[in-house]
């Protein structure tokens, strides 16, 4: 059976985005493959976080997994920072990547551009290849991600390559998967930017919101003076990201979309939008509210990282053994 891997970082809370862009391919392709969902803490902490936050973050995200339809007796769901050989693995790599690739990552050139280097930390610089160490320790066949992380992705398979030529058949070579509907969810009041936990806030939906802030949200999300509900990103950016957010949640095409509203105003739209995505979360949330302070989360989440350790270190035994490092 082919492998995934995936995770998330609990740097915010989730979003919509995280939700479209990377949990509901997480639950369809978890009936076809091994999938491996992570919480990737050690990522989190490239910028700074605060200590009882980063905490409560942390198993937030494992809940929502499961809340999400993640099913944890199909799907290894664990904690990033409880398997050591991530950074074990991540360090060796960083020993085979050169500095000029990891000055071509464009999401941090556009940070070093936007806050300079000297308040970057060197993790937040080499983060790349911590992210190449979670997907080539499990054999990952496939990485469901956004389209912001493909460039990571495509670095992983570079890494990967260089090792095994160099040293011998080690890792699989991953490839990403990135949906053709909702890889980039726009913020709503800016929607030439990505919908991100850090950004602007009445622009982005959490999937903690309640109903009447989601409502509110996506009532004044910025559209377009035309009036017309028709996909078109280069001229109606507003219009077709909250298109593309309706397709994903109904799984109706961005065509029938367009016909069934043709003769509807954008508040008629955004109204009809509005329902179907609190009938989403909502259910969500309950669930969510359950799991999160029940023994099986920490049961699930144990059982996790005693599978990931398992396989982790084999294949960092396997690695250190091709370079000489085992006596
Ligand atoms: P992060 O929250 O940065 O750890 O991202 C976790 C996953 O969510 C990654 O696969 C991202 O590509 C995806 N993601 C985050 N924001 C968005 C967005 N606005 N649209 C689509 N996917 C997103
Ligand atoms: N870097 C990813 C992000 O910012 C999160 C991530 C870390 C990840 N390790 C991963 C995603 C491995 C896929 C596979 O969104």
């Amino acid at each position: 059976m082919k492998k995934i891997f995936s995770g998330i970082k609990p740097s915010g809370d989730l979003t919509l985005g995280n939700y479209i862009g990377a949990i509901t391919n997480f639950i369809k392709l978890q009936h076809e493959y091994e999938c491996y969902f992570c919480v990737v803490d050690l990522h989190a902490i490239t910028v700074p976080q605060i200590k009882l936050e980063l905490k409560k973050r942390i198993k937030d995200i494992a809940a929502f997994y499961i809340a999400c339809g993640i099913d944890p007796n199909k799907s290894t769901i664990f904690i990033q920072s409880e398997v050591h050989a991530h950074t074990e693995l991540s360090w060796i790599l960083e020993c085979n990547t050169y500095i000029g690739e990891l000055n071509r990552m464009t999401q941090y050139k556009d940070k070093a551009n936007k806050v300079g280097t000297d308040g970057l930390s060197s993790g937040f610089y080499t983060y790349p290849v911590l992210m190449a160490s979670d997907i080539l320790l499990y054999d990952s066949d496939l990485v469901p991600v956004g389209e912001d992380q493909k460039q990571h992705v495509e670095l992983t398979r570079d890494i990967a390559t260089r090792f095994n030529n160099k040293h011998g058949d080690t890792f699989t070579i991953p490839e990403h998967l990135i949906p053709k509907v909702g890889a980039r969810i726009m913020d709503l009041q800016e929607p030439t930017k990505k919908m991100s936990k850090s950004e602007n806030d009445k622009g982005c939906i959490l999937l903690l919101d309640e109903a009447n802030i989601i409502r509110k949200k996506i009532m004044s999300a910025k559209t377009d003076s035309e009036m017309k509900i028709k996909y078109d990103v280069l001229n109606k950016p507003g219009i077709s990201n909250l298109l593309s957010i309706f397709s994903i949640i109904t799984k109706k095409s961005i065509n029938s979309l367009e016909n069934e509203f043709k003769n509807c105003n954008y508040g008629e739209f955004k109204k009809a939008l509005a329902n179907e995505l609190i009938n989403i979360i909502h259910p969500i949330q309950q669930k969510y509210e359950n799991i999160r302070t029940s023994r099986e989360l920490d049961e699930i989440l144990d059982e996790g990282a005693k599978k990931a350790n398992y396989l982790a270190n084999k294949k960092v035994r396997k690695v250190k053994k091709r370079l000489g490092l085992l006596r």
